[in-house]
């Protein structure tokens, strides 16, 4: 064992050598590689992309039913699921496309971050893929593919821009100079939007995932029918979890009095929880671009599919003169075609991954 440890060990050290060696491979010939298939696997959607000269030609997405009765994803269940669905994928994703496999010049696939066991299905596959082929790799950080959704069709914005991702694991508000460079300017500093929904849900008996679910009650409902608090977080930072608790405690008190009372107000309390997330979000938003003056603003991440924020975003823009960008539906919950527009915009400027480089699960401050 310590002969094994001591191997890996003095192989990470050579990990800057692999990665000049790669780049000084494939330097100069990148440009002319623009066909990119590119897997994504992080959570619960096994996805595969194939994009050639920066349009997307296949985006194939394998939801994973399974984890709707335990009212979440169960990490287990969702890296077996990713290792039985993605040959199968990454092959209709190829043969879709019209492109022959051996016309693949690059493989991208999500680093980081996610859940581990999910993210190394992909990870692997791709890694494989390219030794095979004797093809460059790049890993791609999953938020910043979120916010590149943004770049797969026209109308596309332009810097500096601010972006609002919003999804099940991720609240931020990031701020982008160019295509690589980008500083994320507020997160949240617990629970997700998109996590405070699917929590609402659960309370309230909604099925998983929660956001569609209460996003239809809300409709027929009246968001000012019960005040939820607004949580006091300084800057352009997030917290969800009080919102969520502050529901429960009023269906538990409200219950104590009624017992009819979830089912007579769903719609009303869906309207209600939905419109101070919303309200929320596009505060700490108008904030940002009242800061910094920027009014290109674009949405990403699952959570933009909510009716209720694109209302109010689309009103927002509107009012303060914005110029807003939404992603298509299929290129705002997880899937591949994102991590090929990402990969894309690396390719171009030739900065490849090297194979030693692992998976990550946390999300990191920087794109590269
Ligand atoms: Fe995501």
């Amino acid at each position: 064992m310590a002969t094994h440890a001591n191997n890996f060990r003095n192989l990470k050290n050579f990990a800057p050598v692999f990665a000049i060696a790669f780049y000084l491979k494939f330097k100069g010939n990148y440009k002319y590689m623009s066909v990119i298939l590119a897997l994504e696997s992080s959570c619960d959607e096994t996805s595969a992309s194939v994009l050639k000269d920066g349009k997307i030609l296949t985006n194939i997405i394998s939801n994973q039913l399974i984890h709707s009765k335990y009212g979440g994803v169960v990490p287990e269940f969702a890296s077996r699921a990713h290792q039985r669905n993605i040959a199968a994928v990454t092959q209709q994703a190829i043969e879709d496309s019209g492109i022959k496999t051996e016309d693949i010049s690059a493989v991208a696939y999500t680093q980081g971050p996610g859940l581990a066991g999910s993210l190394l299905v992909a990870a692997m596959f791709a890694k494989g893929f390219a030794l095979s082929r004797n093809i460059p790799l790049i890993g791609v950080d999953h938020l910043h593919a979120h916010i590149m959704a943004n770049f797969i069709d026209d109308p596309k914005p332009s810097f500096p821009c601010l972006c609002l991702l919003v999804s099940g694991g991720h609240t931020q508000i990031i701020h982008l100079t160019d295509y690589l460079e980008m500083e994320i300017i507020g997160n949240t500093i617990d629970d997700a939007a998109g996590e405070a929904f699917d929590k609402g849900a659960k309370i309230m008996g909604l099925p998983y995932p929660g956001g569609p679910s209460i996003d239809l009650l809300a409709k027929s409902g009246n968001p000012k029918a019960f005040h939820f608090p607004t949580p006091k977080i300084p800057g352009y930072h997030f917290s969800f979890s009080g919102l969520k608790t502050s529901l429960l405690y009023k269906i538990r008190d409200e219950l104590k009095k009624d017992p009819d009372f979830l089912e007579k107000n769903k719609a009303d309390l869906c309207a209600s929880f939905q419109h101070r997330i919303v309200t929320y979000l596009s505060e700490k938003l108008l904030l940002a671009s009242k800061d910094t003056g920027i009014k290109e603003i674009c949405l990403a991440g699952g959570v933009a599919a909510n009716s209720g924020l694109r209302n109010t975003l689309m009103l927002l823009a509107q009012k303060q003169g914005w110029n807003l960008y939404v992603p298509a539906f299929q290129f705002c919950t997880d899937n591949a075609a994102m991590i090929a527009i990402a990969a894309y915009f690396r390719l171009m400027k030739g900065n490849f991954s090297s194979p030693e480089e692992n998976i990550y699960a946390n999300y990191r401050k920087s794109v590269k």
